[in-house]
């Protein structure tokens, strides 16, 4: 059941369209950031308020890589593998991360702090190699030990 917060959000995201299922990315947005993923319960509680079917509002979902539809860790490390970070250090830097987590991707660190998951280019390529954590990019990490400093702020 969607609780009355998400609901009023919604109907935020709703509110300059016609129909509800124009906001749809914009409502998952919304019941992730309340309960860190998407699980089908939700979906369904979602798709049912949208006037969606749950296959639809699924395929919107798993469409969109920043949409989890599993549990994940307190943060999300989403590491670019777009062509520009792939030339400058992509490789060194996810074998790092790896490494010093102990996860690969779509693994998520056993005290349940970082979740590892790639994504197609960020869009900041002049700072290659990159990578997002939560909300925040960080870039030109080479050499990959430049990371150590930045994971300290996410606890
Ligand atoms: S390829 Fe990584 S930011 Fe563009």
């Amino acid at each position: 059941m969607l609780s009355e917060a998400e609901i009023r959000e919604i109907e935020g995201e709703a509110k300059p369209y016609a129909s509800r299922k124009v906001a749809c990315i914009g409502a998952l947005k919304v019941v992730q950031k309340h309960r860190g993923w998407v699980s089908d319960e939700a979906l369904r509680d979602l798709a049912d308020h949208l006037g969606m079917t749950p296959d639809e509002l699924d395929g919107v979902a798993t469409f969109y890589s920043l949409i989890y539809r599993r549990p994940v860790g307190r943060h999300v490390i989403l590491v670019c593998d777009g062509l520009s970070c792939y030339n400058v250090g992509y490789e060194d830097l996810l074998g790092y991360l790896s490494k010093r987590l102990g996860i690969g991707f779509g693994g998520t660190t056993a005290d349940g702090r970082f979740t590892l998951l790639p994504v197609a280019c960020i869009g900041v390529c002049e700072s290659a190699p990159a990578l997002i954590i939560d909300e925040d990019v960080h870039g030109r990490l080479e050499p990959p030990e430049k990371v150590e400093e930045i994971l300290k702020r996410y606890e």
